[in-house]
């Protein structure tokens, strides 16, 4: 059976990128995967520390981080995992420094500094994973591809992911409803209206996206489990 892991870097509860997640991991289920929810910001933890354990010569620690805290048995599992998708908020253009802390601790025991024969870097991965990031914004799409170069930045993430678990694609929720009364909050660049209007038309579209990249890296990853 495919394991799909979906990790929730965003603080808030029930909000644009919960929901998002809920969906990807409906899709995940529906193609037939056992899905576990991880939330990062239940349990304090830190990036990786650069002590390097996981390169040292004939290390014990070489494929899985040797810091031992909450996340640890996180990051076990998710070495099981066929299919991981993880979900952040934008924050100041970048995603949320847990998104980046949990990435670096994911990703860096199963990278190395080393090239086999053939001159391909090699990976302490114990399997290749299809990985998913849904990424949720405030700005417009327009603004988010354009100005503001967020294909870029968020690329970043979505190349190294891939470079180092196998495979990774993202999905785009932009110019999300991010308060539950706009008259409550000191916020006039935003036009209540028209994002209620985005919220009501668009978001619904975000979340079958979600769904369907859920429903599709399992069924990709079955084949390989198969
Ligand atoms: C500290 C902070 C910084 C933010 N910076 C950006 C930003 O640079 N660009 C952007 O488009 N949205 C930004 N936002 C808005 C959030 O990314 C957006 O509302 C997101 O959908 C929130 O996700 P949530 O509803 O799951 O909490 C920021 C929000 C916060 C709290």
């Amino acid at each position: 059976m495919v394991k799909a892991m979906i990790v929730d870097a965003g603080p808030r509860r029930g909000w644009n990128t919960e929901q998002l997640l809920d969906a990807a991991a409906e899709g995940a289920a529906a193609a037939g995967a056992e899905v576990e929810r991880v939330r990062l910001y239940d349990e304090p933890f830190l990036g990786c520390r650069s002590c390097f354990a996981c390169k040292a010569k004939n290390s014990r620690s070489i494929g899985v981080c040797a810091v031992r805290d909450w996340l640890r048995p996180v990051l076990e599992r998710a070495a099981e995992a066929d299919v991981i998708i993880i979900g952040s908020p934008i924050y100041y253009s970048q995603p949320t420094g847990v998104f980046r802390a949990f990435m670096e601790r994911l990703c860096f025991p199963w990278d190395s500094y080393s090239k086999d024969e053939s001159g391909t870097r090699i990976r302490y991965i114990p399997k290749d994973k299809r990985c998913g990031l849904v990424w949720t914004m405030n700005c417009p799409k327009q603004f988010a591809f354009g100005g503001a170069n967020y294909d870029a930045l968020l690329g970043i993430s979505e190349r190294e992911i891939g470079r180092v678990l196998g495979h990774c694609e993202s999905v785009w929720s932009c110019d999300t409803y991010q308060f539950r009364d706009y008259d409550r909050y000191e916020a006039n660049m935003f036009d209540e209206e028209h994002k209620a209007q985005h919220r009501d038309e668009q978001f619904p579209v975000d979340l079958a996206d979600a769904r369907a990249m859920g429903e599709r890296l399992v069924l990709a990853a079955a084949k390989e489990v198969a």
